[in-house]
């Protein structure tokens, strides 16, 4: 079984409670990012408001993989988070081809996405409700070479980040787990060593949409790259961005 339910304990919650109805899957892909880094990456499955899915970063996914996410309900979204995440999208596409496919504004034309896509909404626009009730998208500022937007899911709780955040904290032991951790890429919950380097020009900007982000309703948070945090996202989310400038 490839789709791992994503649960978040939910306050008052007792042992005699039923457990709820997942409403929120991820599938763990590897993935090595250049110079043999394994870095891994995670495809989310969300139910939406209307009962379909929407598919956020898809990573390579098996027959087995289509067919468990097909015996889950009709895939209305794949949702491409940023720049970087585009290497699947164009089988996702094929293999899902009544899905609306959204990506970057800044990736509208692009011809890696196999098709016509519908834009993100600008960075700066807040959180937005692009995909009905209970799904919040927040396209993040300050960091426009990744052009990330994340998703809010109201009924798993979840945060839903591509390259936000990571939280490689279970790599087995291997030269290339022990660079990814010199890089700082590894090892904590929170934005990486490169992202800092590379993607996030305006520290105090990105610092105001995570703490827009803060004010939505999640406990958790999905990553691409590690493992998923179940429960204390929003403290471990203050914290990972305590050093950026406060906005003005
Ligand atoms: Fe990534």
């Amino acid at each position: 079984m490839a789709l791992v339910p994503l649960l978040v304990p939910r306050a008052g919650g007792g042992a005699a409670d039923a457990a709820p109805a997942p409403t929120a899957w991820s599938i763990a892909h590897p993935l090595l990012a250049p110079g043999g880094l394994p870095i891994g990456t995670h495809t989310t499955v969300l139910r939406l408001a209307d009962g379909s899915l929407l598919l956020h970063s898809p990573g390579a996914l098996s027959p087995a993989d289509v067919a468990e996410i097909s015996a889950l309900g009709d895939v209305s979204v794949i949702f491409v988070p940023n720049r970087e995440h585009t290497l699947f999208a164009a089988a996702a596409r094929a293999a899902f081809p009544r899905a609306e496919v959204h990506a970057p504004a800044s990736l509208a034309a692009s011809a890696k996405l196999g098709g016509p896509v519908r834009a993100h909404a600008a960075a700066g626009s807040g959180a937005q409700r692009p995909f009905g009730e209970g799904l919040f998208a927040l396209t993040v500022e300050g960091a426009p070479r990744l052009d990330e937007t994340v998703l809010v899911h109201a009924a798993s709780g979840m945060l839903v980040t591509a390259d936000l955040v990571f939280h490689l904290v279970d790599l087995p032991p291997s030269f290339g787990a022990s660079l990814l951790r010199w890089v700082g890429s590894a090892g904590f919950f929170g934005p990486t060593g490169l992202a800092k380097l590379a993607f996030f020009s305006d520290k105090a900007a990105v610092r105001r949409s995570v703490e827009q982000l803060l004010e939505l309703p999640f406990d958790g948070v999905g990553v691409c790259h590690g493992s998923p945090l179940l429960g204390g996202a929003k403290p471990a989310l203050q914290q990972a961005f305590a050093s950026f400038p406060a906005p003005k």
